[in-house]
């Protein structure tokens, strides 16, 4: 697995209808978290790339689930972030309706080996997060937490900030992968973890 050329990577499908989901063999790893949890920024760190995903200025703004090839090996997928406050209900409805699409309507789902959840370490797990994490035990989907951001806090203050999470989503803290798009600090742990899950 480590023979993927992570350099070679590509948005290759953005789907912003259950209907335009990636149907195909890759194996897939979704990003799953609140908006502004730095999904998109994990997604450039993870590739080496400055602007792969668009990081966003105004928060919640794209609700598409973006595809990103990575040497025709993998597909990463960025599921549109939840929790937007400033959402119209019309938003609301197509975030729902393609969210809900692609655990529930997704021709490929067997595809699915794993969900990364970001949590981020200065607000720890939100009430969503906590719907998302539910609903991946009860499908029985793989699951690796990520905490962005560690960046922001001071070593003893993430150390704390750790436990708690931990506790709180009922996982042990060793299987927590702290991350952090301006340091780097987590890539290669988070990708060993990809890819034992896609063997
Ligand atoms: P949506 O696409 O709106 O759902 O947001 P997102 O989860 O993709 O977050 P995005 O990557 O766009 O990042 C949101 C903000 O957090 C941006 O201003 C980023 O620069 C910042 N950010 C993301 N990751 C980190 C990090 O590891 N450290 C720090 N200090 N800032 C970060
Ligand atoms: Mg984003």
């Amino acid at each position: 697995m480590n023979k993927i050329n992570l350099q070679n990577a590509r948005l290759a499908v953005t789907a912003g209808t259950p209907g335009q989901l990636v149907r195909g063999p890759l194996p897939q790893i979704a990003f799953s978290g609140r908006s502004n949890v730095g999904k998109s920024s994990l997604l450039n760190t993870l590739l080496g790339r400055k602007a792969l995903a668009r990081v966003s200025a105004s928060p919640g703004k794209t609700i598409t689930v973006n595809y990103y090839d990575v040497d025709g090996s993998l597909l990463l997928v960025d599921l549109p972030g939840y929790g937007y406050a400033k959402r119209s209900r019309e938003e609301i409805r197509r975030w729902s309706a393609l969210t809900d699409g692609f655990f529930t309507k997704n021709p490929s789902i067997d595809r699915l080996r794993a969900v990364v959840q970001l949590v981020d370490c200065r607000c720890g797990a939100t009430e969503d997060d906590h719907m998302m994490l539910d609903y991946l035990r009860n499908a029985d989907i793989p699951f690796l937490l990520c905490v962005t951001k560690t960046d922001k806090l001071s070593k003893s203050a993430l150390s704390s900030a750790l436990d708690t999470i931990a506790a709180d989503c009922s996982v042990s803290r060793d299987t927590l992968i702290p991350f952090s798009s301006l340091s780097g600090a987590g890539r290669e742990e988070l990708w060993q973890k990809i890819f034992a899950c896609i063997e």
